[in-house]
């Protein structure tokens, strides 16, 4: 995993740009994704100090994308993650192996104790992803989200460190 770069923007476009995957987002990941969508993400991420967001890259290539989101007040020893990977890149272990090192990163380096990421019911994949990387279903958060015209539950996954 590494920062984001502006020259990824092109390469952000072309696999963003995918109902597959904005489908199980929320709406302010946008679709159509366009190459703009891609720059005003970049520059966003590069000046945040409460969100760390990556790259995720296989043999130099930009396969997805993974964040934590860093809370504030009394929730601010927790930090909420979000991810994606290019549908060409899926079920090749990518998006666990991510979750697995940014969450480990987060209790090693940043003095996180509690990741969390809501996962729409539907998302199995993505429930998985979670389960395989050590996250436990704390709960189910009835007709949390609504989503492309449709009320969905939504599933708080969550992973303690020590
Ligand atoms: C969810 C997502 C990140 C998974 O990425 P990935 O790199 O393919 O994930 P992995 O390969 O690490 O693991 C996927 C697991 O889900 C399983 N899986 C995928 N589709 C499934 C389905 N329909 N039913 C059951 N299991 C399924 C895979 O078999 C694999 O599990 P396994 O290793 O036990 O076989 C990717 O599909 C994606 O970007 N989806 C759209 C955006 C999204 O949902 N983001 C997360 C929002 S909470």
């Amino acid at each position: 995993m590494r920062p984001l770069q502006m020259e990824d923007d092109n390469h952000i476009m072309l696999i963003a740009n995918d109902y597959d995957v904005a489908c199980f987002l929320r709406d302010s990941f946008p679709f159509p994704y366009s190459l703009d969508h891609a720059r005003e993400f970049i520059t966003a991420t590069a000046g945040s100090d409460t969100s760390h967001v990556y790259g995720i890259m296989i043999d130099g290539s930009l396969t997805g994308v993974i964040g934590l989101i860093l809370q504030e007040d009394v929730y601010r020893y927790s930090a909420e993650l979000g991810y994606w990977v290019g549908k060409k890149y899926w079920g090749r272990g990518i998006a666990t192996a991510a979750v697995e090192g940014i969450t480990e990163d987060a209790f090693e380096n940043k003095g996180i104790k509690r990741v969390f990421a809501s996962v729409f019911a539907p998302n199995i994949a993505s429930a998985r992803v979670l389960e395989k990387a050590g996250f436990t279903h704390e709960g189910t958060r009835k007709k949390a989200a609504y989503k492309n015209g449709v009320f969905e539950d939504e599933l708080l996954y969550a992973r303690l460190g020590n």
